[in-house]
């Protein structure tokens, strides 16, 4: 995919009509984007959505613009792609989705050129998942009528996954100002782990890291408060444990013992304390990360996760209609 240098907006454009007609593209690219009032209010609209029954769609909604959404998904996903998906549907708007492979980005498109393809088609809202850091936000000033949302982008940011982990968080534990939070897994190249400290020290939580030196960010290099604790101190002062993915796709570290140094093990399990609960945004690698039998256990979100994506999802779709 490459960026280009683009065109003025010329009047009698779709996107000037758009303007004219008062569709103002209202993008989410990053959490810093966003206020701390914005972000509530987000979570609160999810709680909304997610104590709906799926029968009627309330009045509110059905004078608001019911623009087209598209998913452009240039990295695989399941959770993110089908999550904004029934959260589309639940809201009543058309969904298209976007194939890489059989698109003209194969015959050498730039990602510029393509979205603003859809919003001259009057599409209302793209959904962008991409391995590429910057894709969005270097267009985003051209883009006036198509809403951009970042689906996931590079190792840098995930905005909809903190969202979800917010909401799970506060759902179980009610608020997050003091709450111990140990991240374990492959932090340096995990773009949940960038968003979720992002979010959570925003809002007051005590942030810890956790795994094998070749997974610890440079502190340098790293934009966030950094504290780095050993396996045994991760689990037994943390209230939320949030295990990540190894990100094989993003390098070629190979670690067979893994699992014996930082896997959540049931005999690791012991380790935590009887409130602590276990997250991850999953896919997970079973038996790695986590045992088999921890995933579906009484002590993890990771599904209350999933299904909250979708509250979480419809909120933010929500907000770019309004
Ligand atoms: N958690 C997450 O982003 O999952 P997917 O890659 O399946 O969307």
């Amino acid at each position: 995919m490459r960026t280009t240098k683009t065109q003025k907006l010329e009047f009698g454009s779709s996107a000037m009509l758009g303007l004219f007609l008062g569709m103002h593209a209202k993008h989410l690219i990053s959490l810093a984007e966003l206020s701390r009032e914005e972000i509530l209010t987000i979570l609160d609209r999810a709680e909304y959505w997610a104590s709906q029954s799926d029968d009627e769609l309330p009045e509110s909604l059905k004078s608001l613009n019911k623009p087209i959404v598209c998913n452009l998904f240039f990295e695989p996903s399941t959770r993110t792609r089908f999550s904004f998906e029934v959260a589309a549907k639940k809201l009543n708007l058309h969904v298209l989705n976007f194939d890489y492979k059989s698109s003209s980005s194969q015959k050498g498109e730039t990602f510029y050129d393509t979205i603003r393809t859809l919003e001259s088609m009057g599409v209302g809202i793209a959904i962008v998942r991409s391995s590429e850091e910057y894709l969005l936000s270097e267009i985003a000033d051209k883009i006036k009528t198509t809403s951009l949302i970042n689906a996931g982008a590079g190792i840098s940011e995930h905005p909809t996954q903190a969202l979800l982990d917010l909401m799970t968080i506060k759902k179980e534990f009610g608020s997050f100002e003091g709450l111990k939070v140990s991240i374990i897994g492959d932090v340096k190249h995990s773009r949940v782990a960038r968003s979720s400290l992002h979010a959570l020290q925003r809002f007051g939580a005590n942030v810890s890291l956790c795994g094998p030196d070749v997974f610890i960010p440079d502190a340098n290099a790293f934009p966030f408060k950094m504290k780095v604790l050993n396996i045994e101190e991760a689990l037994s002062t943390a209230d939320v444990v949030m295990l990540l993915r190894i990100q094989n796709e993003r390098h070629n570290i190979s670690l067979g013992h893994y699992r014996d140094q930082f896997g959540l093990t049931s005999t690791r399990l012991a380790l935590m304390q009887a409130h602590t609960k276990i997250m991850h945004p999953a896919p997970f690698n079973r038996g790695v990360e986590i045992d088999d039998e921890l995933i579906e256990s009484d002590r993890s979100l990771i599904f209350k996760q999933v299904a909250n994506g979708v509250a979480v999802r419809m909120a933010v779709l929500e907000r770019a209609i309004r």
